[in-house]
This record gives structure tokens, C-alpha cells and sequence, in this order.
């Protein structure tokens, strides 16, 4: 049987700030295996401050070896954390240069943690429009979903929401915490995502966010959120608004 599928990891090591040796990504792709991942799609930042897009290619390449030599079982598949207020952003959705999700049919995109996003509604719909679904990486950390109804107004204009599951054990504070379980009960969440940035993570605190996940979410949509939606977007399948 296929096991969970993460959505947003930064597992290739030395592009941006998550694992920083070929060490630290083997070490984080063991413990997600023994937490039950069987795919991840490592989500690189896309901003101009890390590595660009041909690295991060090649990094995928030479991870996917070594993990074959290491014999861990874990698929990898394309994937980055774009940026809302990166202008290429948009410019790039549609063209070769986009950095999109598996088979290209979803994009994961993170807003500012500190600043507003005047225009999401904006940018979600101007992606639609490229073919693209926005899959917007933990709102809950983010200072645009602080305002109320905003998480809800995003996927009313199409836009698909990524829980950080730390975020449920307060990883990121007490504020992401609280919109996060809110958010949770309000079904607002298509999937979850570990966010890992290294190993030491990885065996700190992902087995018991996963834990907490699973008791407020109850099993049929832990087992959407992780394993059957975030399969479903790889493939560039539609999922049903609220599904499990
Ligand atoms: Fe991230």
C-alpha cells in the first residue's frame, strides 16, 4: 500500500535553508520513511537569495541515487516554494521557467509572514487563468490569514491550503497554533505538509504533530490530508472542496 505523500519538505540538500549536506537529507528521507512517507516532493525556496532552479534539478537527480544506493524507499517528485510577491512569480506560471507541482497542474506558493498580500484574491485568479491552482503553503504563519475570513475567501477563489502540521503542536508559535487548529476545524485544509528543514526535526516533534493531526482530524481525513489529496495533486487531479 502507498504511504503519505509530502507536499512540502526541504530535503535536497545545499540549495536554500534546509538540509545542507547529502547527510542531513538521508537522515530527514529515514525518518519520514519510518513515519510512513513513501513520496516526497522536495519544495526548494524559488527566491533570488537561493539556488536556482538548474541546481535544484540536479541536487533532485543526485538525491534520487542516493537514496536508490541507500536503499531507502522514498519517490521523489518536482516541486519548489514559490513566493507570492516575487514578480517572476506569475510572470513564469504558464512558460518552461514555471517551478510547479508534479505534473504542473498545482503550484505551491508561501505569502510573507510579516506583511499583508493586498491582491491574493488577485494573483489566485490570475493563476486560474495560466491553467494553475495555487496550493498556498501554512497560512496559519502567515500575517495575511490573521485577518479574518481570509484563509476561507482564498479557497472560495480557487485557492487549495497546505498545513504545516507543526503548527497544531505550536512549533511556530502560539498565534500559528491557534489559526491552524481554527482553520482545521473549519475544513479549510485540502493538505498537510511536514515543512522539515532538517533532521533533527524530523525526529523531534514530526511524529507527534502527526499524532496530533490525526486525534483533531479524526482518521478518514488524516489519511486525505497526508496521503490520498496530496497523491491526487501530483497527478494534477481536481479534488473535491472539503473532501474527507
Ligand atoms: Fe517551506
Amino acid at each position: 500500500m502507498s504511504g503519505f505523500v509530502d507536499l512540502h519538505c526541504h530535503l535536497l540538500p545545499g540549495v536554500d535553508d534546509g538540509a545542507q549536506t547529502l547527510e542531513d537529507s538521508l537522515e530527514m528521507a529515514r525518518a519520514l520513511v519510518d513515519l510512513g512517507f513513501s513520496t516526497v516532493a522536495p519544495s526548494p525556496h524559488a527566491r533570488p537569495e537561493y539556488a536556482p532552479v538548474e541546481l535544484a534539478k540536479a541536487r533532485l537527480g543526485e538525491l534520487r541515487e542516493a537514496l536508490a544506493a541507500a536503499a531507502i524507499p522514498l519517490t521523489l517528485a518536482a516541486n519548489a516554494e514559490n513566493y507570492f510577491l516575487e514578480d517572476r512569480f506569475l510572470e513564469n506560471l504558464g512558460t518552461a521557467a514555471a517551478r510547479t507541482l508534479g505534473a504542473g497542474a498545482y503550484v505551491l506558493v508561501e505569502a510573507p509572514y510579516t506583511s499583508p498580500v493586498p491582491a491574493l484574491t488577485e494573483i489566485i485568479f490570475r493563476a486560474k487563468l495560466k491553467g494553475v491552482t495555487a496550493l498556498i503553503a501554512h497560512p496559519e504563519r502567515c500575517f495575511e490569514f490573521e485577518r479574518k475570513g481570509r484563509a476561507a475567501e482564498a479557497v472560495n477563489a480557487g485557492a487549495l491550503l497546505q498545513l504545516d502540521v507543526g503548527s497544531l503542536v505550536g512549533k511556530y508559535g502560539a498565534g500559528a497554533k491557534k489559526l491552524a487548529r481554527a482553520f482545521l476545524d473549519e475544513g479549510l485544509y485540502a493538505v498537510g505538509a511536514t515543512d522539515l528543514h532538517g533532521p533533527n526535526a524530523a525526529r523531534d516533534w514530526l511524529g507527534k504533530a502527526l499524532a496530533e493531526l490525526k486525534s483533531r482530524a479524526g482518521e478518514q481525513a488524516y489519511v486525505a490530508m497526508l496521503r490520498d489529496s496530496p497523491a491526487a495533486l501530483l497527478r494534477g487531479e481536481t479534488l473535491e472542496l472539503n473532501d474527507g
